[in-house]
């Protein structure tokens, strides 16, 4: 449906003096039979996932949302210090520490060991594996079993899906965040299509999914602002009453998430990169000074397939100690701590890390107030000044 080139791994990032700079095709496809959106062409998950740079606690946002997950989902399965609540993809441990907080025991999974070693070091007990049915034997069963923002990033997902079956106990629930397709494609963030997103969620195929491996989706939540557009989905292994949330958001899908949705966004977004490209290079003609704001890893994404480089972004500034002195690959952008940032501030910021704007904007307050401005890129480049 869409070929965006080739392009670099979105989190790998450059170390000063790095040649090893590579690129992969990044294509999606669109299955006429399941109706799931998803790339075909895999990069061995070693090359993505040994060593990270992704720290969920990186964000004010994100650290309440966990918290409030944590709140909600042990009020609805009326957890106990008895319950061990399994988290797959438990980055630096975020989540887990909220189920801590309030008593209940806790089990991590994460492959990058630079990550697991912080959730260790933070206290939460993390195993350095992939799930996967090999794992599944040793694990004791849970009622609660957690899953965000790793379905997409999942290269065999009935594996994946058995092994959710496999730890879950009939009474229990497995709670899973993915980013909402029907959203990506509405507010045009081509961005969020990256190597290590595999599979772009729409109701029906991730029901079919759950489904053939004997998970019902029974409830969903949906998080509008949480990367662009989360999806919260809750999976039963016994129940099948499901919620009339379901069946609306599913209507609401129907149309802004099939063939034509997909071929629509194909043909907008290479416009809309010409022009976020030339209203940049328009300030900068103006003599303006422009900077990235964030470094997250669809920053690769947008400034690679736009072609904004140095000759536009003097630098990226970022508040994650693993990044800061990292270049971001395929465009040599360096990424400066917000200290950086501050002695030597642009005129304009691109808001990268545009899923947390109004977090951003709110602690920004003073840059705005000063005269500067924000270009934020979705759903169209648009000036945001105090
Ligand atoms: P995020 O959008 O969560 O992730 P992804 O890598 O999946 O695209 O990443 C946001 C990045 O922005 C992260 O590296 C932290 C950074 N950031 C700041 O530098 N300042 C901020 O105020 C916030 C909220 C985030």
């Amino acid at each position: 449906m869409f070929d965006m080139g080739s392009l670099p791994l979105a989190n790998r990032l450059l170390t000063l003096g790095s040649t090893a700079d590579s690129a992969y095709p990044l294509v999606l496809y669109y299955c006429h039979n399941c109706a799931l959106i998803q790339l075909a062409d895999l990069v061995p998950r070693n090359e993505m996932f040994t060593d990270y740079v992704y720290l969920t606690s990186a964000s004010k946002t994100m650290m309440e949302h966990f918290d409030r997950y944590a709140e909600t989902t042990a009020q609805r399965l009326d957890l106990t210090t008895k319950d061990i609540v399994l988290d797959v993809g438990s980055n630096d441990g975020t989540l887990l520490t909220a189920f801590q907080r309030r008593g209940i025991r806790v089990l991590g999974i994460e492959p990058a060991r630079n990550v697991a070693s912080i959730a260790e070091a933070g206290g939460v007990p993390t195993l350095t594996e992939y799930f996967d049915l090999k794992l599944a034997k040793r694990l004791e069963k849970v009622r609660l079993l957690t899953a965000n923002n790793i379905m997409s990033h999942v290269g065999n997902l009935r594996d994946f899906l058995a092994t959710a079956h496999e730890v879950l106990r009939p009474d229990g629930l497995f709670v899973f965040e993915v980013p909402w397709v029907a959203d990506v494609l509405r507010n045009n963030s081509f961005d969020m299509i990256y190597h290590e997103h595999l599979s772009y969620f729409g109701l029906k195929p991730l029901a079919r999914a759950l489904g053939e491996a004997g998970l019902f989706l029974v409830d969903l939540e949906y998080y509008p602002s949480i990367h662009g557009g989360t999806l919260r989905g809750f999976a039963s292994r016994s129940s099948k009453e499901q919620s009339s949330v379901v069946r609306e958001m599913s209507a609401r899908e129907e149309k802004e998430a099939d063939f034509w949705a997909m071929k629509d966004f194909s043909e907008r977004v290479p416009k809309l990169a010409h022009h976020l490209r030339d209203m940049l290079l328009g300030l900068k003609k103006e003599g303006k000074r422009v900077a990235g704001y964030g470094a997250p890893a669809k920053a690769t994404i947008l400034l690679n397939y736009c072609g904004i480089g140095r000759d536009i972004l003097d630098y990226a500034s970022d508040t994650t100690p693993l990044k800061q002195g990292k270049l971001i690959p395929g465009v040599g952008v360096p990424i400066v701590s917000p200290q950086t940032a501050q002695k030597n501030p642009p005129d304009y910021y691109l808001l990268l890390a545009w899923n947390f704007r109004g977090e951003i904007l709110a602690k920004e307050e003073g840059f705005l107030r000063k005269g500067g401005r924000f270009v934020i890129p979705f759903p169209e480049p648009t000036i945001v000044d105090s």
